[in-house]
């Protein structure tokens, strides 16, 4: 039977703490993550670590480490002490991008040996965390849970780590991007443990890739005889390494809004499905289409927007048409369509009007201008 934990989180379980990671390179979101942290990045205007925050703290969990790389200071900012999330939260830094298993070795005085949640801080889920978090409870109070891994149903497994299951939902082999699956079931982006996980990452070698590989420390568990057991994700799961990833989260998570406007919206404006347009916001003789988000502080005239644009604070908008795009904060955008598009902060886009649809990805301060437009501007 596994020890006992010095005391029960807020749901009653004894899964206390949770491990977020939030460093990491970032390699596959640049030109974005040369300037800032890719957990930051904000699907329906908000950064994608918040959602893994609420979901940590939404099963009663308060303690919570955040392990950062080379964006701390804009972690530290962004969330701070935790209190807005109802966390503790606490930073450690990784010196490199060194592995998962690497995140949690260094993690090891503030887990002590109580059982926690190792949540990657870039993986959107919509369906939180805490009935996987009970389920682990359960199983590890009862001696029947050394560890227990969120999977997903994908349609091509060989380019994820896969699990092999018993029929009874035990993990009995893990395979990393395999020739040929033995099942269709990915590992998802959240882990629990229990105290026998630090033996198992003090064990392991880094792979060919340089890195402490979480999988290997599963498999280590495994062949020390411990007890991986699996849960299967119900819900929406999206780990956001790249940016259709984002805009598909980004999707998704409009679709769960509900209409509100608390902006300025004129009569000659019409809307349509689930907008929201937040305060200090105006739109004027624009056309939107939900589900969209239009950021505090932003200006929309002559505009048609949506489906499934997120459009941060500060912006300006005019006489351009975008959907299914995220615009960070501060930027501006004439002219032209936008589709598909990831915009960073403090962008200026110009576009003559009409067709093409652009699809843009754009780094923090970036500019792109069309002499058509510039002459245009400086004729009127
Ligand atoms: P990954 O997406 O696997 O790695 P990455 O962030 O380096 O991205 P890329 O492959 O595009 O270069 O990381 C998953 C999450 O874990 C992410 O939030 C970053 C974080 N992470 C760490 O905190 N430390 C690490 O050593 C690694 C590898 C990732």
């Amino acid at each position: 039977m596994a020890a006992g934990p010095a005391r029960a989180g807020a749901l009653g379980s004894d899964v206390v703490k949770a491990l977020v990671l939030s460093g990491g390179a970032g390699t596959r979101l640049r030109p974005l993550t040369h300037t800032s942290a890719k957990q930051l990045i904000p699907v329906a205007n908000r950064p994608v670590l918040f959602y893994a925050l609420d979901a940590v703290a939404a099963a009663g969990i308060v303690e919570t480490a955040i392990v950062v790389g080379d964006t701390e200071q804009e972690i530290r900012a962004a969330v701070g002490d935790g209190s807005e999330f109802g966390l503790k939260v606490s930073y450690l830094r990784q010196e490199a991008p060194l592995g998962l298993a690497h995140a949690v070795r260094i993690a090891r005085d503030f887990l002590a040996d109580d059982p926690f949640v190792m949540y990657l801080g870039d993986n959107v889920l919509a369906g939180g965390i805490t009935a996987l978090v009970e389920e682990f409870a359960g199983a590890h109070a009862a001696g029947d849970a050394d560890a227990m891994i969120l999977l997903t149903r994908v349609p091509d497994p060989r380019q994820f780590g896969v699990a092999v299951l018993d029929g009874d939902g035990r993990v009995v082999g893990l395979e990393e991007k395999p020739a040929h699956p033995q099942s269709d079931l990915a590992l998802a982006g959240v882990y629990l443990f229990g105290p026998a996980v630090h033996d198992a990452v003090a064990a392991i070698s880094p792979s060919a890739r340089g890195e402490l590989e979480i999988t290997d420390a599963l498999q280590r568990l495994l062949d020390d005889g411990r007890t991986v057991r699996s849960h299967v994700v119900a819900g929406y799961w999206k780990d956001t390494g790249r940016v259709e990833d984002l805009l598909d989260a980004n999707r998704t998570m409009l679709d769960l809004q509900r209409a509100q406007v608390r902006g300025a919206v004129d009569d000659a404006s019409q809307l349509t499905g689930a907008v929201v347009v937040d305060a200090g916001a105006v739109v004027r003789g624009s056309r939107l289409v939900g589900p969209l988000v239009v950021g505090a502080g932003t200006t929309v005239v002559g505009c048609e927007l949506g489906p499934y644009a997120s459009v941060g604070e500060g912006c300006e908008l005019q006489d351009t048409a975008v959907a299914d795009t995220i615009v960070l904060a501060g930027t501006r955008v004439r002219g032209g369509r936008l589709r598909g598009s990831l915009l960073g902060r403090e962008v200026r886009v110009e576009l003559p009007a009409g067709d093409p649809q652009y699809r843009l990805v754009l780094g923090d301060h970036s500019s792109v201008g069309c002499h058509d437009a510039v002459d245009r501007d400086a004729d009127g």
